[in-house]
């Protein structure tokens, strides 16, 4: 069930005590944000920061994140000290896993808010002590984030969170850029914390020096290490190779030295940073500075009320009910059945040739076109296999009678050679980057797949892919974008996680692109996928009762995400002893690669390759042995579903935004008493008013005259016109007026320099521009915005009112 949509449209915004930090938090603050002050690595100063300037601060600090409760009760002890208790105090967010039940009432006067990091965490939360709280407020982070970060993410744990932790107020803090943000109000957050989306603002707190290090590196590089002073600390960060970095691998672990630089920002080669640099380069150049970021985040609204509600979908251009691809699955998405219940339920499937050869490639083709000969199904192929292989894969491919190829790892040159009339191909566009060269190079059809994907991930999580994918489509010319078809996956798997994907692609769909939805991992709760021996009973039990993914990395970058099993364990242990011997990466992916052979089938059929051939194995060997891919997704299914259910929570969830629009539409229908009870909830408030009325040049002395009932119609002053020359008393004259009375403005002095306009240019403009001109400089002097004074410009609304030169109609 969805919550209500929240429009409030609160902003927090992180700043670190380096650098120009106090400068960066006055203009957080004067941009109308919340300011909230990340003490990582500074633990041990405090005290010092306090007579820095903290001091001052504080009392505008909302709030302070903590590393842990020491750190919360040296800041508790250093604002009761300065008896600032009386007056606001900040709230500190804090690891909720580090605090125990005592430590929590110990800071109740700090008004802790836990900061949740994985799904394990939003569950113990939901039903701890913490969950008691009056005012519950939560902070939300996934594992996109830089610094210390958690195991899920920023999508998946969301999700859990909307659904688990029904009324707590949700902050978000992550790499959530302005589409991400829409969708994320429009599932009912209360607020987002900015953080390394400002890194590289023109007025941001980072030295100039981190920040020309950071504009040339990207959120791909970002990897997780292990803190060598506290194994239950997991850093997001990038880490440049060259003269004094070890060179970390993915789940290295990083001791206290160099975790220290990496939190004072005082290395030149590791930096506390995560996917959220990508947005931070992409704002430098489109915001420039800190007001305008903020305003822009402030100013999306959830606009449910243009939602576009037939928007083009791969499921008219198929013909079938839902615009839904099932993804290919290597060594689960190969029977003819499984693709025949896939069709038959209304959706797209996927037989995947993965490493199959042409023969038994083109067996199971011929089969599904026997089985389901009038609807469409496709197949997906990996193009970074030996090019032999793939070629025999393409040649069955092309004579069978499949509608569409998924091509994963590939480019436009092999999708050109695949393509024909009959077959469309979409290609794997893993950054936005490669979708940006892969529509220069001319190809329209594209799937964004985030890392919460099962199987092969690429580098970037859903959100921040999906974000910056769909602005480069925004960002082509009109007749480019009206023929890109995008089909986001990753993580997608009901109504709330397919709803979401709906608001983002709100601006999408007005451009006249196509949009679709894949899904993988879901598929392996549905009845259908053991009835037709896609997967065995064992492999979707483990599935269901999955509560935390594993990343099982073969080399540097190639990942597969799998359930946290016997064997996933065994081949972290492996990889982690031959890091620690020093092997070399190319030895340690070989003996990996080795490890995972037919680990996957075993799980999926319960198949073993033996000597006469495949042989079944023990159920016990099957939980042992197997490796079990499947995509984060799955943490948050149960339950056994039916592939009709699965694609109607999807459907319900894609209407989502045509449906509140509709229910908006109807809501703004209703009579006016109705409307009446929402009357004094806008947060608009009238700062400042300036005015140019007869006798007076100011709202004041317009006052004084309404106080003193002063009259200030006059006879026509000489100054303005002759009355000899244009009145006369008897109305049948013509070209006369008959009236030598009105009102008149005193005299207004204008300086066109001052609003850079050229002196000469003044005889051609009305008059009232000018004035007009005059009336929004003094209202916003008024309000106490002296020029260049920073301000929230896009909440700002200057209200204008003119009359006069009307006639009696004036
Ligand atoms: C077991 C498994 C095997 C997969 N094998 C492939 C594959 O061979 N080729 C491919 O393009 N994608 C493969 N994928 C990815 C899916 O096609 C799909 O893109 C992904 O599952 C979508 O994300 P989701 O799992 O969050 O729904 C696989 C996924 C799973 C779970």
């Amino acid at each position: 069930m969805l919550k209500v949509m929240n429009t409030t449209n609160q902003v927090l915004v992180t700043v670190r005590p380096f650098g120009d930090w106090v400068r960066a938090s006055e203009r957080v603050l004067a941009a109308g944000a919340t300011l909230c002050l990340e003490t990582f690595g500074i633990e041990d100063h405090i005290e010092e920061l306090w007579n820095q300037g903290l001091s001052l601060l504080i009392s505008r600090i909302s709030f302070v994140s903590c590393r842990d409760v020491a750190v919360a009760q040296s800041i508790l002890s250093l604002v009761t000290s300065q008896q600032l208790i009386a007056a606001q105090s900040p709230r500190v967010i804090i690891p909720f896993s580090k605090v125990t039940h005592d430590q929590l009432e110990a800071l109740k006067s700090l008004h802790p808010i836990p900061r949740l990091s994985s799904i394990l965490e939003v569950e113990q939360f939901s039903t701890s002590p913490w969950g008691e709280a009056e005012d519950r407020l939560v902070l939300i982070e996934g594992y996109e984030s830089g610094g210390l970060c958690g195991s899920d993410s920023q999508y998946i744990l969301f999700q859990k969170a909307i659904s688990s932790l029904g009324n707590c107020r949700i902050i978000v803090s992550g790499p959530i850029g302005l589409l991400s943000f829409s969708a994320l109000n429009s599932q009912g957050i209360f607020s987002i914390l900015l953080d390394e989306q400002t890194l590289l603002l023109q007025d941001s707190y980072l030295p100039l020096r981190s920040r020309k290090i950071l504009n040339r590196v990207n959120g791909r590089q970002s990897i997780v290490l292990r803190s060598g002073t506290d194994p239950s600390l997991d850093v997001r960060c990038i880490c440049l190779p060259g003269k004094d970095s070890p060179g970390y691998l993915f789940g290295s672990t990083i001791e206290a030295p160099q975790l220290n630089e990496l939190a004072t920002w005082s290395s030149d080669w590791i930096f506390p940073v995560g996917e959220g640099i990508d947005l931070a380069k992409d704002f430098s150049q489109q915001y420039r500075t800190l007001g305008r970021l903020i305003s822009a985040y402030r100013s999306i609204k959830v606009n449910s009320t243009s939602a576009t509600s037939h928007p083009n979908t791969i499921a008219t251009q198929f013909g079938v009910k839902y615009p839904i691809i099932q993804g290919p699955m290597s060594r689960v998405s190969d029977t003819a059945e499984f693709a025949a219940s896939v069709a038959r339920g209304g959706a797209l499937p996927t037989i995947a040739a993965a490493m199959l050869t042409a023969e038994a490639l083109e067996k199971i083709l011929i089969q599904t076109a026997d089985l389901i000969p009038y609807l469409p199904w496709g197949v997906g192929l990996l193009g970074f296999i030996d090019s032999t292989h793939l070629k025999s894969q393409i040649s069955v491919l092309k004579r069978s009678k499949a509608s569409f190829c998924i091509l994963a790892g590939g480019t436009p040159a092999q999708a050109k050679e695949i393509a024909s009339q009959h077959l469309r191909v979409f290609i794997h566009a893993p950054t936005p980057e490669l979708l940006d060269l892969f529509i220069k190079e001319g190809w329209r059809d594209f799937i964004l797949e985030g890392r919460e994907c099962g199987g092969h991930i690429g580098p970037l999580s859903s959100l921040n892919l999906w974000e910056r994918s769909i602005r480069v489509v925004l960002g082509q010319s009109k007749a480019v974008s009206r023929d890109v078809c995008l089909v986001l996956a990753g993580g997608i798997h009901d109504e709330a996680s397919a709803a979401f994907a709906a608001y983002m692609v709100q601006d999408l769909v007005k451009t006249g692109a196509t949009c679709g939805l894949l899904v993988g991992s879901a598929y392996l709760a549905t009845r259908e996928i053991v009835e037709d021996r896609a997967i065995t009973r064992t492999y979707q039990e483990v599935s269901l009762q999955c509560s935390n993914t594993v990343f099982l990395e073969t080399s540097p970058g190639h990942q597969s995400r799998c359930a946290d099993t016997a064997f996933s364990r065994e081949f972290n242990s492996l990889r982690d002893e031959l890091v620690k011997a020093q092997v070399p990466v190319r030895e340690i992916s070989s003996r990996l690669d080795q490890l995972i052979l037919g680990r996957l089938r075993l799980a999926s059929k319960g198949l073993q390759r033996g000597e006469g051939g495949l042989v079944a194995v023990t159920e016990n060997d099957q939980l042992q042995l197997g490796m079990y891919m499947l995509g984060e997704a799955v943490c948050l299914i149960n339950d056994q579903t039916t592939i009709h259910q699965l694609h109607e929570s999807i459907r319900n969830g894609l209407e989502t935004p045509a449906r509140r629009a509709q229910q908006d539409i109807s809501e703004r229908a209703q009579p006016a008493g109705v409307v009446s009870e929402y009357r004094g909830q806008h947060d608009i408030a009238i700062i400042g008013m300036s005015c140019k009325l007869p006798g007076a040049n100011d709202p004041e002395q317009f006052w004084n005259l309404v106080l003193q009932a002063r009259n200030q119609i006059k006879e026509i002053p000489e100054d303005r016109w002759s009355i000899t020359d244009f009145y006369s008393a008897d109305p049948k004259e013509t070209n006369k007026i008959h009236s030598k009375w009105g009102a008149f403005l005193d005299a207004v002095q204008f300086n066109p320099i001052e609003f850079g306009l050229p002196p000469q240019s003044l005889s051609s403009i009305d008059p009232a521009q000018l004035l007009a001109l005059v009336c929004v400089k003094e209202a916003l002097q008024n309000a106490g915005y002296p020029e260049d004074c920073l301000y929230d410009r896009e909440s700002t609304c200057v209200v204008l009112g003119f009359s006069g030169g009307l006639g009696e109609l004036g």
